[in-house]
């Protein structure tokens, strides 16, 4: 039998309902390396429900930690710093979190790792790690240009200081996992505030960690102990429903247990400044990190433009954003967000694409894209 993956969608006329999202994607790859490499069994509740996270899982067990899963919940047996030499490689399956930020650890470990991705995986940039950790000195092998596969032989690691060039909570983070391996004080300065979960997983874990401005400081031969959490809702997803409220004046939606952390909640800023009614209720603080309930209204939306810091805060929603774009007042410009071409997909060319096919006028440029107001889509 054929499977058809096809999906029909029809036009709606309003949006309402209330929601609960599985746990934060970038929280469940952070907790689940830590919880490997940490003293105690650690138990998550709403772990991320996606494939990326499942693959971190997969090639922790490769590394000999053990763990179990019902449903959510995950349950992960710490090994302590040391983890076991892997007989075969670890598959990083589509997950670009998952091949950096487990760099950083393996760049710390007395053996050999080698790092495997899928086709999309296999063509992005990890030169962005690999110079950082072989400074730190890891000896890393990677196919070309940089790209995946990885053969990463870790051990003895000394502290550097790294200024990034690139503004990446991905490397930031495969930096601070090293750190934590070396001797001396590792720190990292990066060029823009990016989301902040590594640091505030760290502490959680009982990690020592200082961060003054842009810089972030770990010493070596900390240990970590297990933690019990309940992630809190993944704020990227849900920016998929809050962009199809946004459209609809009058909607209403509800989104209970959401991420809120103020490094990844830009996008309720501006949401709010195009129009959509926002409010947040029952805000707490869960391993520090900020979790609430969001109650938003649609009313009539005006445009938006992103650019410098607050494209790369918003990265990862920028194609939601784009897709309501045609369907504000005034249009959407955004720009410096280069970084969308080297994701899983262009992802600057796949909405453009999209858009075009369904009747709007789109402006492509290297690092963003010009929408116009007031356009009518057409189904494609
Ligand atoms: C992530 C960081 C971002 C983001 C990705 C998840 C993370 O990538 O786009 O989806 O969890 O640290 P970069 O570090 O490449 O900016």
């Amino acid at each position: 039998m054929t499977q058809d993956r096809s999906v029909v969608i029809r036009p709606a006329r309003n949006f309402a309902g209330a929601l609960q999202l599985p746990g934060d994607k970038s929280i469940s790859h952070r907790y689940a390396m830590l919880g490997g490499i940490a003293h105690g069994t650690s138990r998550l509740d709403n772990f991320s429900s996606g494939a990326d996270c499942a693959s971190t899982l997969q090639c922790l067990r490769t590394l000999g930690v053990e763990w179990e899963r019902e449903q959510n919940r995950v349950v992960i047996h710490g090994c302590g710093a040391s983890l076991t030499a892997p007989a075969e490689a670890l598959d990083c399956g589509n997950s670009g979190s998952t091949m950096r930020m487990l760099s950083g650890i393996l760049a710390g470990q007395p053996f050999i790792s080698k790092l495997v991705g899928d086709e999309s995986l296999s063509r992005r940039p990890m030169a962005r790690v690999i110079a950082p950790l072989e400074s730190m000195g890891a000896r890393i092998t990677a196919g070309e240009g940089g790209r995946p596969p990885l053969s990463i032989s870790g051990g003895k690691l000394k502290a550097i200081h790294y200024d990034m060039p690139i503004a990446s909570a991905q490397v930031k983070s495969a930096m601070l996992f090293a750190g934590l391996f070396a001797e001396g004080e590792t720190r990292v300065t990066e060029p823009l505030r990016t989301r902040d979960h590594t640091e505030l997983a760290l502490r959680a874990f009982g990690a020592e960690i200082h961060k003054d401005g842009l810089t972030s400081a770990i010493r070596g031969g900390q240990s970590l102990r297990a933690i019990e959490a309940t992630i809190p809702g993944d704020l990227s997803s849900a920016a998929f429903f809050l962009c199809a409220a946004a459209l609809f004046p009058g909607s209403q939606l509800v989104v209970s247990s959401l991420l809120m952390n103020p490094t990844r909640a830009l996008l309720l800023d501006v949401l709010a400044a195009a129009g959509l009614g926002v409010s947040v209720t029952q805000l707490e603080e869960h391993h520090g990190e900020l979790v609430g309930s969001l109650q938003v209204e649609g009313r009539k939306l005006k445009g938006l433009s992103l650019a410098g810091g607050d494209a790369a805060a918003l990265i990862d929603e920028i194609p939601a954003l784009a897709a309501i774009a045609p369907y504000t007042s005034d249009g959407t410009e955004i720009r410096d967000a280069r970084e969308l071409r080297v994701k899983e997909s262009d992802r600057i060319a796949a909405v453009a694409a999209n858009l075009r096919k369904m009747g709007a006028t789109v402006e492509e440029f290297d690092d963003g894209l010009r929408i116009p107001g007031g356009q009518q889509l057409h189904g494609s």
